[in-house]
């Protein structure tokens, strides 16, 4: 049976159906809630207790966990078990950051690094999705410069020449690395946009610009097509996006260091630990993920929104909108039945403190009630004086208490000058849900679990859905159609497209 069509739905469903009291209101009447509802895991603090969300609900929501098989799919999972129906397919992450792996990736790395390359000034990093987006968050939180200093790394993604032009313009090509990253290795932005750069390098008197190159694939046969001699493989059973434990993370041993890359691992292997043995009400993975269920598919809530209060940050939101609504943006269960309430809230979000200056009034006074989750380091990485971390706390946490306390118009009349038009203009309903995490300090190890974290989460999150989080067929259509309109067929398509295509002198 499919967590939808469970009595344990239902029960929530009636429980959604009540009249919700304010959400500071629990606070007083449930005197465990912060205890109950702030969870630490793996050196993360996450704090779900400003969601709308009480004492009774959340107990609901892990009776649906476990009637849906938590448990088992979680050792499902773990011990590498199908878990991908429609790919046939375990999903094996997990097994990448156990105690010992990664041996192969801090090896090149240091092989690079040292020299064994020849001279390495710069390395282009070539691959899009899930072999672009996990390896750019991790060098530009941990490879930025003084962090380990190894070549520079640019990360190149979209087939607009526009990205690779930039990328190859300060750097030489005689000193410089590709590394060519593709699970499939058939992917037509990464294999063109590797053909362009290897013209790059042979115009620049690269004699022979694929023994430049490194190939990280799961299917390595393509590479070695393709003419690359040097392959970093990793198993078809890691999806894309959970592919940044792999050597699809090369990038940040390359740029920080081996160490950094295996601290990486430690850090996701204690998030696992934490996930695996910690019981649902104290997990913070499947709280999480129980409490994004809840606001989506029973309050109706179709965004969540991710401020990152710290610059090294700032790639978190893109890199989750892939994890999150590609594993979850679906409207059918794994055995084809449509699920019937909305499935992946639409994940958006930017950096603290430039979003306040640009969103925020809608988040505070707009008429969605979405939630949203603030991301912040206590630790600053910078030297510069302590006011500005300080300053860029302050704010994080204002907001969150400004969103759920708001301020009444009768609060307001004073500051209106008596005007009650302008007062309800100036009034803040308040009660708009937030979350936060606070990290002690953006290490390796830290961002590993932070990442470990989502993943759990959007694992728990898809299974009380009845979805499978590891295949991504919503990609594929757009795909197919591209090709014919590229190859210049317009004959099946709408006139809109076809005009454009005209237009456009295609
Ligand atoms: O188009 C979506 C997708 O399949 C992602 O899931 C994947 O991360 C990306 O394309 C890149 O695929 P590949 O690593 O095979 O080049």
């Amino acid at each position: 049976m499919l967590p939808f069509q469970m009595p344990e739905w239902s029960r929530l469903e009636a429980l959604a159906r009540q009249p919700r009291p304010r959400i500071a209101s629990l606070f007083g009447t449930d005197a465990a809630r912060l205890d109950r509802l702030c969870v630490r895991g793996a050196g993360l603090t996450v704090d779900l207790s400003r969601l709308d969300l009480a004492a009774d609900e959340i107990g609901a929501l892990i009776g649906l966990a476990e009637a849906a098989d938590l448990a088992g799919w979680c050792r499902r999972l773990a011990s590498g078990e199908t878990v991908n129906p429609s790919e046939g397919r375990a999903a094996t992450h997990m097994a990448l950051r156990e105690p010992g792996a990664g041996g192969e990736i801090a090896d090149m790395a240091a092989r690079i690094r040292s020299g064994g390359f020849g001279a390495v000034e710069d390395v282009i990093h070539i691959g899009i999705g899930g072999s672009a987006l996990g390896p750019a968050l991790l060098l530009d939180a941990l490879g930025r410069d003084g962090d380990g200093d190894g070549p520079r790394v640019h990360v190149v993604a979209n087939i607009d020449g526009e990205a690779l032009a930039r990328a190859c313009a300060g750097c030489d090509p005689a000193r410089t690395l590709l590394v060519a990253v593709s699970k499939t290795f058939t992917t037509q932005e990464t294999l063109t946009n590797l053909r362009s750069a290897h013209g790059w390098m042979a115009a620049g008197h690269v004699a022979d610009p694929a023994a430049r190159t490194l190939a990280v694939t799961a299917a390595p046969e393509r590479a070695r097509a393709a003419g690359i001699a040097t392959i970093l493989p990793f198993t078809d059973s890691v999806g894309g996006r959970y592919s940044l434990w792999s050597a699809v993370g090369l990038a940040l041993a390359i740029r920080a260091g081996p160490d950094a890359f295996s601290g990486l691992l430690r850090g996701a292997h204690a998030m696992d630990r934490h996930f695996l043995d910690a019981p649902p009400c104290s997990n913070a993975p499947v709280l999480a993920a129980l409490a994004d269920l809840w606001h989506a598919s029973f309050l109706n809530r179709p965004t969540r929104a991710v401020f990152a209060y710290d610059e090294r940050l700032r790639l978190l939101p893109a890199y989750l909108q892939q994890l999150v609504m590609e594993s979850i943006g679906k409207s059918a269960a794994r055995d084809g039945t449509p699920v019937p309430v909305p499935t992946s809230p639409i994940l958006w979000g930017g950096t603290g403190t430039d979003a306040q200056h640009a969103v925020f009034q809608l988040l505070h006074q707009g008429s969605h009630l979405d939630p949203v989750e603030f991301v912040a380091v206590a630790r600053p990485g910078h030297g510069l004086d302590p006011v500005h971390h300080r300053l860029l706390l302050a704010n994080c946490f204002a907001q969150g208490a400004a969103l759920l306390a708001g301020r009444p118009e009768s609060e307001s009349l004073a500051e209106a000058g008596g005007d009650p038009s302008l007062a309800r203009q100036k009034a803040f309903a308040g009660n708009r849900p937030s979350a936060t995490i606070l990290i002690d300090e953006l290490t390796p190890e830290r961002m590993g679990a932070l990442i470990a974290f989502h993943e759990a989460r959007t694992f728990v999150h898809a299974l009380c859905l009845g979805i499978n989080p590891f295949d991504q067929w919503g990609v594929e259509l757009g795909k197919q159609v591209a090709n014919r309109l590229a190859a210049g067929d317009t004959g099946a398509v709408d006139p809109s497209t076809a005009a454009m295509m005209r237009a456009a002198g295609l």
